[in-house]
């Protein structure tokens, strides 16, 4: 068996204060277009797609959130990267919660977007298990379709996720929905997070529209509401988005 390699992205001076930009579902790092060249003028920007998707491709689809953490954590690793701000989207947002509960001393600060902390009630759990029985009966393309198109809110913007959607492998996408099914919930920890954190939410995100409640439970969290936003905030407000994240990681 040979090892598993992660497929990442650099850009900006090495020098810089590390960035890590971690993809939401099921997508794969190009969702980080808007942000990647803008933000490296100031960071030491790394993107990466998450095992399974883009170019990380597995032969093995079983995966958990764990072995997603284990992965960020042997990148970091390779990188030599000691700290980094680590901003994730969604599911993104699901690694770098689990990352900063179990490996704290490697996080320098966090932006946590359109994500929230608590794991899949059993309502949550059926609709993942449809979602991989539609995956499997009638295609990749049928799952995606819908989804897109309740994650943004610019319709150029649900045209690129389908196209990213459609460069993984339908087992990977299946794989993912079982392990964001079996996420742990990480709300306990919040409470303990000692490093700058900023929240962001679009203000039309209906998947997790959850910001207020990670700020609350977050000592010292910032929240940036995108007004015009869906899910998928750094796509349907890509500027404003850029700002928020720039200013946030300039000030660490
Ligand atoms: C995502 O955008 O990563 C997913 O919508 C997250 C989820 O389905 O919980």
């Amino acid at each position: 068996m040979s090892a598993f390699q992660t497929y990442f992205e650099q850009k900006g001076d090495p020098k810089s204060q590390p960035l890590v930009l971690i993809h939401a579902f099921p997508l794969h790092s190009a969702m980080w277009n808007p942000q990647f060249e803008a933000l490296a003028k100031d960071f030491h920007v790394v993107r990466y797609d998450v095992r399974g998707f883009g170019k990380s491709k597995v032969d093995d689809p079983q995966v958990t959130i764990e072995l997603f953490v284990d992965d960020l954590l042997a990148l970091l690793d390779q990188l030599k990267i000691k700290e980094a701000v680590l901003c994730g989207l969604s599911m993104g947002g699901y690694i770098a919660l689990r990352f900063a509960e179990r490996h704290p001393e490697r996080v320098s600060g966090l932006v946590l977007a359109d994500t929230k902390s608590d794991a899949d009630g059993n309502e949550a759990k059926i609709k993942r298990a449809q979602g991989v029985g539609i995956i499997k009966n009638r295609g990749l393309e049928s799952f995606l379709k819908p989804f897109v198109q309740g994650a943004a809110v610019n319709v150029v913007a649900q045209a690129e996720m389908l196209k990213w959607g459609m460069e993984s492998p339908p087992s990977a996408v299946a794989g993912a929905l079982i392990a964001m099914a079996g996420r742990t919930d990480t709300t306990p920890a919040l409470a303990k997070f000692d490093f700058p954190t900023l929240v962001i939410v679009g203000d039309k995100d209906t998947i997790t529209p959850d910001g207020e409640k990670l700020r609350k439970g977050i000592p010292g969290a910032k929240l940036v509401t995108l007004s015009g936003a869906g899910h998928l905030s750094n796509l349907d407000q890509a500027e404003p988005f850029t700002k928020a994240v720039r200013e946030f990681a300039k000030a660490i």
